[in-house]
């Protein structure tokens, strides 16, 4: 069975979500340690209750960018990790970092990349009038918020929405797709061909979601 680390900031549902496909027997990994840069994560909590390692690394401790990321692969690197999750963890990473971890690093966005990287993706949906939006599971590369794509969901943006109402319709797609593309990696259904994601035959018309829900 694989190994996966998983790296958070804050809230932790997308860790939840991980985690209950695992208790439900639908993700066959090991989740090694759930790491935060934020001692205040819930996610850690959640980690802890669930009997997982859960550790903390304070990036204001750390002079520089790369000295932090140079301690936190040192954490990870403890579990000998087969995939780093990045589960909201709200931190911009190292060339260095991301080429360690080259092919066994994942992202979820709150958006439709290439669109909307960065943050407050839900706002500038709004504000762009856009009348789909989603989120996206991608490989990590050294560019914000963008990498080979693994799955994406696409829910339609109502003209009652608030940034609210928007980001939870979202981010229920994103408690479905993400467990959904961690289990690929794990089942050896996933390659990295020249840049892109190439899925198991069986798999290829599944690697989109298009949500209908209006609520
Ligand atoms: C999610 O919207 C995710 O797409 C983004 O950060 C948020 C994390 O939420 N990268 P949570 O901590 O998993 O609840």
């Amino acid at each position: 069975m694989k190994n996966i680390v998983i790296l958070i900031s804050g809230r932790g549902s997308n860790l939840e979500a991980l985690i209950a496909a695992r208790d439900a027997g639908n993700l066959p990994v090991n989740i090694a340690a759930v790491i935060s840069n934020r001692p205040e994560a819930m996610g850690l909590e959640t980690a802890q209750k669930a009997g997982i390692a859960a550790h903390f690394i304070n990036h204001k401790a750390f002079s520089s960018r790369e000295a932090f990321d140079a301690a936190l692969a040192e954490c990870i690197d403890d579990f000998s990790p087969d995939l780093v999750v990045l589960a909201g963890f709200m931190r911009i990473l190292s060339e260095g970092f991301v080429r360690h971890y080259e092919g066994r690093l994942m992202n979820i966005h709150p958006s439709l990349l290439p669109s909307f990287p960065g943050l407050h993706t839900h706002q500038r949906a709004l504000e762009e009038g856009v009348r789909i939006h989603g989120c996206t599971v991608h490989f990590v590369t050294p560019t914000l918020d963008h990498g080979p794509v693994i799955i994406q969901a696409a829910v339609p943006v109502l003209e009652s929405d608030s940034e609210d109402s928007l980001s939870a319709r979202v981010l229920r797609q994103e408690h479905l797709i993400y467990p959904q593309a961690v289990r690929w990696f794990a089942e050896d259904k996933l390659t990295l061909e020249n840049g892109r994601v190439r899925l198991a035959a069986e798999l290829a018309d599944h690697a989109v979601l298009i949500s209908p829900e209006i609520r």
